[in-house]
């Protein structure tokens, strides 16, 4: 018996053979605790999302073996009972049904296991939890972008999943509405004590997680607990684009600067400057 929320002991995915093969995880040996709000960083192509469809038995490893909350997810007697009961995914589009408002959306995945006063009930608290009371009967498309991804957490909160899977949940949005999302699960994680595993390109995914992977052709090449603010700041620096730059003596660093970068800079220099 393991105390493990999240155990993956070799995890190998190989697409295709031989010469050709693409190793998408490359023996992945993770451990999450209960509770953990863990953010997976990497390159696009590292294996981020393949690594969260394992975890959440949306597909099969080539070798190795995934233990999700105490069962072994290759020996899982009821696949679509354990999507339902003890994942919730949120994806970078919403996924929402366009036809349903976002209290009817919520309460789709408790369909035929929640008696329809109880589904209501809960969708309504899931609303007000995601800040969306107000917009109850609203449909996806008379919702903003950031309104439809917070449906969607509280979609995927639904049937009280022991893990929320979030693949890329900021991606589509402007960088405010991202912040909200990322801050939202935070408060998820602590209010619902839901384990979080979110992938993400944003580096300030960092200060709202507790912890960050980073992977690297299909393995994880870096794993640490965030800490001191700044010292997080100062390894995504060093880990960017512009860290690069900065390290290559030919280049022009300041040119190449995207916008979170230059939101980190600007954070570093104002704490640095006291
Ligand atoms: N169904 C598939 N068939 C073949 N190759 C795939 C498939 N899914 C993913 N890959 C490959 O596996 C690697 C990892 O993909 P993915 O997990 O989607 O990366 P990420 O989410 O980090 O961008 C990539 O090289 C990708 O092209
Ligand atoms: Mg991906």
């Amino acid at each position: 018996m393991t105390d493990l929320l999240i155990e993956s002991i070799h995890l190998t995915k190989t697409y295709g053979v031989g010469e050709t093969a693409i190793h998408a995880l490359d023996d992945v040996n993770l451990q999450v605790q209960p509770g953990e709000f863990v953010a997976i960083m990497g390159p696009s192509g590292c294996g981020k999302s393949t690594l969260l469809n394992m975890l959440g038995a949306l597909d099969q490893p080539t070798a190795g073996e995934v233990w999700v909350a105490g069962e072994n997810l290759a020996r899982l007697k009821n696949v679509d009972n354990f999507r339902a009961n003890t994942v919730g995914f949120v994806f970078q589009l919403h996924n929402l049904l366009p036809t349903l408002t976002a209290l009817e959306n919520i309460e789709v995945p408790m369909q035929g296991r929640v008696g329809g006063r109880e589904r209501q009930r809960r969708a309504r608290h899931l609303l007000d939890l995601v800040g969306l009371g107000e917009r109850a009967g609203h449909l996806p498309n008379q919702l903003s972008g950031g309104q439809r991804q917070r449906v969607a957490i509280a979609r995927a909160l639904a049937n009280s999943p022991k893990l929320v899977l979030a693949d890329e949940p900021t991606g589509a949005l402007d960088s405010q509405s991202g912040a909200e999302i990322l801050a939202l699960l935070g408060e998820l994680n602590r209010s619902e004590g839901a384990t979080i595993a979110v992938v993400t390109h944003d580096p300030r995914v960092a200060q709202a997680t507790q912890r960050v992977l980073r992977m690297q052709d299909g393995r994880i090449v870096e794993d640490h607990r965030v800490d001191d603010p700044l010292a997080e700041d100062l390894r995504m620096l060093a880990f960017s684009k512009l860290g690069d730059t900065i390290l290559d003596p030919d280049d022009a660093p300041l040119e190449d600067m995207t916008p979170e970068e230059e939101a980190i800079l600007r954070r570093m220099i104002l704490r640095l400057r006291g």
